[in-house]
């Protein structure tokens, strides 16, 4: 899988999942702008692509503030011509807790990062990539949002609506040759997910064979480890008519 003179975002790849895709889209020759908050990891991170050979930039961000993604996107295709991948990371998981303890503004805080940051991003790179003809997205989701738990509300509803975005936009993009998936990187040992066993590196094949897409690739689709989940649930019921 070949990203040579590809231009790839990838958000939260301070760390975690984030920094081991930013890593292997680097290897596999893309130049990688990296984003996150804190510009000390994202350094950090950059340090490991150039000691390797790879090229990157560093771009601080907080993918919830849309002024400030919408100008760290205009930047990167201002300084490099182009923007051919995002690959939309970033993800929180801050208000666990059953409903009743949890205040809105915290369930909030989750969406604006989870679902209103990628809808943001989408957004300021849309017109660059229907203008070129080419986009690739790929949007860490999770198996959270097809098994909603007691106590998992803010964090699975909001990866059940990063599936619902998905197929929303792949079907506004196909025609522009923008492909869109969804993907579960797998239970993943992280900051998030300190228990788990597997390693970040387990999430990198799925997200870079989705940045690679030949123009006839899938879209609409969601992934965990290169093997497709219908991404939303089967029904006979006919809904297409309208709102339902
Ligand atoms: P992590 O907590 O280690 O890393 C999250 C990354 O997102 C960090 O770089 C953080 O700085 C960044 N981030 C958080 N809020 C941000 C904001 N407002 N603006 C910009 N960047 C922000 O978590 P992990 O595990 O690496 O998660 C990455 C993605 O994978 C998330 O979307 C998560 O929901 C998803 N995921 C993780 C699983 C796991 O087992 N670790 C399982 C399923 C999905």
């Amino acid at each position: 899988m070949d990203l040579t003179g590809r231009v790839a975002l990838v958000t939260g790849a301070s760390r975690g999942i984030g920094e081991a895709i930013a890593l292997g889209y680097a290897a596999a020759g893309a130049h990688v702008a990296l984003a996150a908050r804190d510009a000390d990891n994202l350094n950090s991170v950059a340090g490991q692509i150039k000691a390797a050979g790879g090229s990157c930039s560093v771009h601080p961000l907080d993918v919830a503030e849309h002024t400030a993604v919408s100008r760290t996107i205009d930047g990167i295709i201002r300084d490099h011509g182009r923007l051919d991948i995002l690959c939309n990371n970033a993800g929180i998981n801050t208000a666990p807790g059953n409903i009743v303890d949890v205040p809105p503004e915290r369930f909030a805080g989750v969406y604006a990062v989870n679902v209103t940051g990628l809808y943001s991003c989408c957004h300021a790179v849309l017109p660059h990539m229907i203008q070129r003809g080419y986009g690739r997205i790929v949007n860490i989701g999770s198996g959270s949002a097809y098994m909603s738990k007691p106590g998992s509300s803010a964090y699975s509803s909001s990866k059940a609506a990063v599936n619902t975005l998905t197929v929303a936009l792949a079907g506004e993009g196909h025609e522009f040759n923008i492909l869109v998936n969804a993907m579960s990187p797998g239970s993943i040992r992280t900051d998030m997910n300190p228990s788990a066993d597997t390693p970040a590196s387990a999430a990198v094949p799925t997200s870079l064979w989705l940045a690679s897409l030949p123009d006839d690739g899938p879209t609409g689709r969601f992934y965990r480890f290169m093997e497709e989940i219908p991404i939303l649930p089967p029904t006979d019921v006919d809904f297409s008519s309208g709102p339902d």
